[in-house]
């Protein structure tokens, strides 16, 4: 079966990152652990997004040459991605040389078939979206334009010069047939903002500017950059070594990628401008372009003037890499927009983490010491009343609700296993048992460790240093960890239980 190839957006270097880049990309790392974790060959592509105006500003502001200047920020972005565990495949920066050779090629080649031609812009600029927009799409209000992202809404530049454009107008069509298909706009409930968009008739776009020192030049025309936004889409395929009219074997294993994860901000220019890039070299697009929602926080977009960027390494550093991880997926419905608050973080971990499954491993574990002295004989026959059993068939509706990127579905459903299981504790009263009839407690406990067993696999993917945790305390370290539910229960029966610290501490 060919990879399944993943991306983040490349993020611009022009700050630091935030709880809002760290989402994106610990999502994209949860669906690539959760692919791995069964077998399927993966690929994760991250990276940043180095050229453009507002880089050159910020590189400037600070004295240093944009080139410093982002090698710092990207660091920076590379760091955190080690802190959150975040394991890509490739990290890609547009200021690279296999980058920057890509972006001429393609565009020698659109020039050469016609989809690139020059002509004259003149329009309005949004320096902080690295935007063109038109007079119909920015009308004048009293006496000035904003930007028309509702995340942005800053004032418009008039620029006006010579300029090469991409023939997206040609598109418009195949564009549409490539929506009528289904999978490709997702979620589905944001693909209509994509269809009218795209069936209200699409303009060619301008993509150089002459006034940008700090981009990739147009081949043959050194006066021109070439606009950020059609350096930085062809990332997903430079990093695999494309080359148009014949790529290399890389690029023909990897694509097309399964999914593009991108903030519902830049849908337009993955849902529409990407693909017809594509189309115009020839080559598919990928199976599907996912839309994530916007966090705010305590009610607020985060913003510079406000100060409330969040960061997470703060986060971090009060509930540990995993809780986070484990909040960002399940507080809201990964497509629609949350609030992130550390009153909401604190509530769900005292009550998810440190209560229904922190206390169920610590009380099972206790009772295995206790009762059994931490030798837990082989697996007994799985009868259909065990939870373990029970548990183990709903691994199915896990995988489901993964494949559509539903997380916090994923994350309900074995939330519903853990509670099930502290309800069989408490309904079976193991310490009650032993004194009267101890040879009945083995059973149950057995049922225990072998469910939480497979709890443990399930959430590898959001919170791999606990799974990891629980694995060595229910004796399963000699596996290749992570476990699937299968492998737990067809796998060896595991060495001797070892109670550990707890996995959460109680936070006040
Ligand atoms: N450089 C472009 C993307 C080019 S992709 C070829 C860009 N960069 S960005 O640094 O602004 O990052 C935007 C992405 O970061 C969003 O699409 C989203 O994935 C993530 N987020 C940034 N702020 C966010 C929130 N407040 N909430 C959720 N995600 C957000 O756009």
């Amino acid at each position: 079966m060919k990879p399944y190839y993943i991306t983040t957006p490349l993020y611009y270097v022009n700050a630091e990152p935030h709880i809002g880049h760290a989402y994106t990309t610990v999502a994209a790392d949860v669906l690539a652990r959760f692919m791995r974790a069964r077998g399927r060959e993966t690929h994760l592509l991250t990276g940043t997004d180095e050229h453009g105006a507002k880089i050159a500003e910020a590189a400037s502001a600070a004295g240093i040459s944009p080139q410093a200047w982002a090698d710092k920020i990207s660091g920076s972005f590379r760091e955190l991605w080690k802190h959150l565990d975040v394991r890509h495949d490739d990290y890609i920066r547009t200021t690279e040389e296999r980058h920057k050779a890509c972006v001429a090629a393609v565009f020698s080649a659109l020039k050469d078939s016609g989809d690139i031609y020059k002509g004259r812009y003149s329009g309005f600029y949004c320096l902080s979206c690295e935007s063109y927009w038109t007079d119909k799409e920015a009308p004048e209000i009293e006496g000035k334009r904003k930007c028309p992202n509702t995340e942005c809404r800053r004032p418009l530049q008039l620029v006006e010069e010579e300029s090469y454009f991409f023939r997206l107008s040609k598109y418009q069509e195949r564009l549409t047939e490539l929506y009528k298909k289904g999978m490709f706009l997702q979620p589905s409930n944001r693909a209509n903002e994509i269809v009218r968009f795209v069936e209200r008739g699409l303009e060619d776009i301008s993509i150089s500017r002459t006034k940008v020192k700090w981009g990739i030049p147009v081949p043959g025309d050194p006066e021109h950059t070439i606009y950020v936004w059609f350096d930085a889409l062809i990332n997903y395929v430079s990093a695999l070594g494309f080359q148009p009219g014949g790529s290399p074997g890389r690029f023909n294993d990897l694509w097309p990628a399964e999914v593009h994860i991108v903030g519902k901000e830049i849908y337009r220019f993955h849902a529409v401008i990407w693909p017809a890039m594509l189309m115009a070299l020839g080559v598919e697009p990928p199976a599907r372009v996912f839309a994530h929602g916007w966090w705010t926080v305590s009610g607020k977009k985060m913003s510079k003037s406000l100060g409330n960027f969040i960061d997470p390494r703060e986060v971090t550093r009060e509930f540990g890499v995993d809780a986070f991880r484990y909040f960002l997926m399940r507080e809201v419905p990964f497509g629609n927009d949350g609030d992130f608050s550390i009153e909401a973080l604190r509530k769900r971990y005292n009550a998810e983490l440190a209560n229904d499954l922190g206390n169920l491993l610590s009380r099972v574990l206790e009772m295995v010491d206790k009762y059994i002295q931490g030798n837990l004989p082989k697996r007994p026959a799985l009868e259909e009343d065990f939870k373990t059993s029970q548990i183990a068939k709903r691994s199915p509706e896990i995988a489901a609700a993964m494949e559509r990127l539903a997380f916090s579905e994923a994350l309900e459903i074995i939330w519903s296993c853990v509670r099930l299981l502290n309800e069989h504790v408490n309904a079976t009263a193991p310490w009650k048992l032993f004194k009267t009839d101890p040879d009945k407690v083995k059973p149950i406990l057995f049922d225990l460790v072998w469910s939480l067993r497979i709890i443990a696999g399930w959430i590898e993917p959001f919170m791999p240093r606990t799974a990891a945790a629980m694995q060595a305390q229910l004796g399963v370290r000699q596996f290749p960890m992570p476990l699937t539910p299968e492998e737990v229960l067809h796998g060896p029966n595991g060495d001797r239980i070892q109670k550990g610290p707890p996995l959460f501490p109680r936070k006040t």
